[in-house]
């Protein structure tokens, strides 16, 4: 599974990506419009820092002749960005188009199976169900996510999953155990991914010990016996 960071952020984003498995970036107009910067200068800034990943960054015009200008533009702005069209018709309009012209696109804001299908058909290279803001509604984000795996294991489209809107471990897991190719995390969740309390609990239990017994072990390490020795 390819793990996303869901930040505009490039604080959060250097972070994430210095841990080594980070994947990619998706950004939204809210999470760009947070940061206070151009909007080109910005996503530029952030394909620099996740060197190889994909970058998503998204338009916001709601015609197709809008959608396609502004998908075209954002598309030229680097080769590793793919371009965000909201689930609505005119964006399916664009993205039979787009696809055809071999610009990646992810459709957004998708919220049903039957949504996710046209997409598939329309050849998007991702599509993002919103699990977490099904659930806010009290309905379960699982449920659509295990469906659209299914219809597209059955048809074998090859538009990759994207579950996004992912609100706490749990969603990830689950995402992961379906077979979502990718799941997008806000920073927050993306923390919590690496922590346990056990983990601390028993580090924390290793150095005491360890501590404790300093005198008798000796200076086993290379460099804690030479300073300056080469590394
Ligand atoms: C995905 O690309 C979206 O940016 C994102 O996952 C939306 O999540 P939210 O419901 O936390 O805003």
């Amino acid at each position: 599974m390819k793990f996303f960071l869901d930040t505009a952020n490039l604080e959060e984003i250097r972070r994430g990506v210095s841990l080594g498995v980070v994947d990619g970036i998706t950004t939204n107009p809210t999470l760009v419009a947070r940061e206070k910067r151009p909007f080109r200068e910005h996503i530029l800034e952030i394909c620099k820092i996740v060197k190889d990943g994909v970058v998503n960054a998204e338009v916001v015009s709601t015609d197709t002749e809008g959608i396609l200008r502004e998908a075209r533009e954002i598309a030229g702005w680097h080769p590793n960005i793919v371009v965000k069209i909201p689930m609505i018709p005119d964006g399916v309009r664009a993205l039979s188009i787009l696809s055809k012209e071999g610009i990646r696109v992810n459709i957004t804001l998708v919220f049903s199976a039957p949504q996710a299908l046209i997409v598939a058909k329309a050849g998007a290279y991702f599509v993002s169900p919103f699990l977490g803001r099904l659930d806010d509604i009290s309905i379960d984000g699982l449920v659509l996510l295990r469906e659209i795996m299914e219809i597209y294991r059955a048809y074998n489209f090859s538009t990759q999953v994207l579950a996004a809107s992912l609100r706490h471990p749990m969603h990830v897991v689950e995402a992961a155990r379906m077979g979502a190719h990718i799941g997008t995390l806000p920073y927050k969740v993306f923390e919590q991914l690496f922590k346990h309390p056990l983990t601390d609990r028993g580090l924390q239990g290793f150095l005491d010990d360890w501590e404790k017994a300093r005198e008798t072990l000796g200076p086993i390490f290379q460099s804690a016996a030479a300073p300056n020795a080469r590394r």
